[in-house]
């Protein structure tokens, strides 16, 4: 008897992310030595005072279920934050903690988004940005944006994109899949577009904020005249090298963080409280750690560019934050390689794996059917010798 599974479902597209990686586990399983760029994680571990305090919560008895939206000290301790470096004011209950910044994305879009509502997404994008408005049956509209505007939308676009059906813009900066940032007066004129159109929301997912080589980060939660219809998306998976750990956080008008925490109460409850106690010892230490990290990643992208620049073919722009690259490398489009025609960003993708063992992540799930992502969340040795694998594999197609 075949199962019979709701629409919803068969909508769905599994994570390109998790599938390369699945993929790259598969090959490495029967002694390949491969190099896995295709995962958005820290190959860091997380710091030791902040695992020693996650210790301590367990032998304090912080083993119990949690409030829905998290505990007090914690959210306290994120609105402290807010403020101390972003100069953003957000009260306890404005904020809720959730499995991952991924949840509280998908808790702002089914909270926001009726069946036929509009959201719109830049591109390149987050692989489940798309997925979570299939999920509400909203509608994405996309506006895309290329390499040789470094990836960022201009206020015409956004105006042109905006109907009487957009109800929600969600976007990244600093950004997965490309490493753009927006700068504060970059986002000054976009919001000079929404003052226009007061019934958009606008969902901004900051959970690379601390992995910038550029300026401060700028959040656009700090424009006053939209500040009331912003939702920020944050977490420690990024930052303090926490993926794990699935813990993330929203901030937002009073209304929106009291519908997440009844969408929350109804599906997860409270997040993790031994990773909400880690959290707060995160929040409230020394950022030493992170600083350092974000070092590391500035050199590797150094170094992973330099090797890029001399790749014929390749375009690679320089990212300003996160830890990917998004090349356009669609000039391979229609070469061969042993017979095997590249036909798109997909089948170069799985060639990369295959031929040259080399994980990436196709574009075409980015929303960007020229490029691929990689990510240097790896070792420089490791690093190096990937890009000797691509360059190598990329002059034999002819
Ligand atoms: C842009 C973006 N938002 C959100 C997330 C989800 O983060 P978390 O691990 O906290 O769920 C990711 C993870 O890759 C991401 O890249």
């Amino acid at each position: 008897m075949s199962i019979q599974l709701a629409d919803r479902i068969n909508r769905l597209e599994e994570s390109a992310t998790l599938l390369m990686s699945k993929k790259s586990r598969e090959l490495a399983s029967q002694g390949i030595d491969v190099i896995n760029l295709s995962l958005g994680e820290p190959d860091f571990t997380t710091p030791k005072h902040i695992c020693d305090a996650a210790k301590n919560a367990l032998d304090q008895g912080y083993t119990y279920y949690t409030p829905v939206a998290g505990y007090l000290d914690l959210r306290q301790a994120i609105s402290a934050k807010l403020k101390r470096e972003n100069d953003l004011d957000y009260s306890a209950d404005q904020i809720v903690v959730s499995t991952g910044a991924k949840q509280s994305l998908s808790n702002t879009i089914l909270a926001l988004i009726n069946p036929g509502d509009e959201v719109i997404i830049p591109t390149p994008y987050w692989v489940s940005y798309s997925e979570m408005v299939k999920m509400a049956e909203g509608k994405s509209v996309f506006i895309p944006a290329s390499i040789d505007c470094n990836f960022k939308i201009t206020p015409d676009q956004l105006e042109a994109a905006i109907t009487p059906k957009s109800k929600l813009f969600m976007f990244s900066s600093p950004s997965n899949p490309t490493g753009a940032v927006y700068s504060k007066e970059e986002l000054a004129a976009l919001v000079k577009v929404f003052e226009k159109h007061p019934q958009i929301y606008i969902l901004s997912d900051e959970i690379y904020e601390h992995i910038n080589f550029g300026s401060k980060h700028a959040s656009i939660a700090s424009f006053e005249s939209v500040k009331d219809r912003v939702i920020i998306i944050n977490g420690f998976s990024k930052g303090f090298a926490m993926t794990g750990w699935r813990l993330g956080y929203m901030a937002a008008p009073k209304a929106i963080a009291a519908a997440c925490d009844k969408l929350q109460g109804q599906v997860t409850s409270g997040t993790c409280s031994i990773a909400q106690r880690a959290a707060l010892t995160a929040l409230t230490t020394d950022m030493e750690p992170t600083y350092e990290m974000r070092e590391a990643f500035r050199k590797r992208r150094d170094i992973v560019y330099n090797l890029l620049k001399e790749m014929n073919g390749v375009k690679a722009n320089l990212p300003d934050g996160a830890f990917y690259f998004f090349p356009d490398v669609s000039s391979f489009f229609g070469k061969s390689y042993n017979g095997k025609v590249v036909k798109n960003a997909d089948d170069l993708s799985i060639m990369l794996l295959t031929e040259a063992h080399v994980s990436t992540v196709s574009g075409e799930s980015f929303g960007d059917p020229n490029s691929i992502r990689f990510s240097y969340a790896a070792s420089e040795t490791k690093l190096i010798e990937a890009m000797k694998r691509i360059a190598a594999f990329l002059n034999e197609l002819k």
